[in-house]
């Protein structure tokens, strides 16, 4: 498996000391060493977004992204979406329009929502469902998560912090 080493991981504009083996994936780093919880697990597999953070702002799936790569790079969970306990205006969006039953997905949602609205902060619905055909609600609350996204999209401001 090889050694264990030290990795220096920047997660939210911190650094973070994690001992990692080689095949440590971030998901893992994040949640059971950094104690970062945000970031959920769901298939393991690459297969749901549940996992979805940024790496230097693009949207990856930390469950099949091992926590080596991540090294010296940037990478921001969802407890770096929010502000001093502000929700962003995406996060706000998604309390006022009922896109959160459960929430296991919301993190991962949100997360590749960013990542679209930072490109592009007036998508079209269109782009939206595009964007997030990746991630997977149990709950099946899909239409209310795009009608979020498409708040924001409409906003004067549109965009995402
Ligand atoms: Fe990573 Fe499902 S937990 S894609
Ligand atoms: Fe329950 Fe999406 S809100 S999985």
């Amino acid at each position: 498996m090889g050694a264990k080493r030290i990795l220096t991981l920047n997660v939210n504009g911190d650094d973070y000391e994690v001992v990692c083996a080689p095949n440590t994936t971030l998901l893992e780093a994040l949640r059971e060493k950094a104690f970062l919880t945000g970031t959920k697990r769901g298939c393991d597999l690459g297969a749901c977004g549940a996992c979805t953070v940024l790496m230097d702002g693009e949207a990856i799936l930390s469950c099949i992204t091992l926590a080596v790569e991540a090294e010296g790079r940037s990478i921001r969970t969802i407890e770096g979406v929010s502000d001093g306990g502000e929700l962003s205006p995406l996060q706000q969006a998604f309390v006022d329009h009922g896109a959160l039953q459960c929430g296991f997905c919301s993190p991962g949602f949100i997360m590749s929502a960013t990542e679209l609205l930072a490109e592009n902060p007036h998508p079209e619905r269109a782009e939206i469902q595009r964007r997030l055909a990746g991630n997977l609600c149990r709950c099946t609350g899909y239409v209310k998560i795009v009608e979020a996204v498409e708040a924001v999209a409409q906003g004067a401001e549109g965009g995402a912090r």
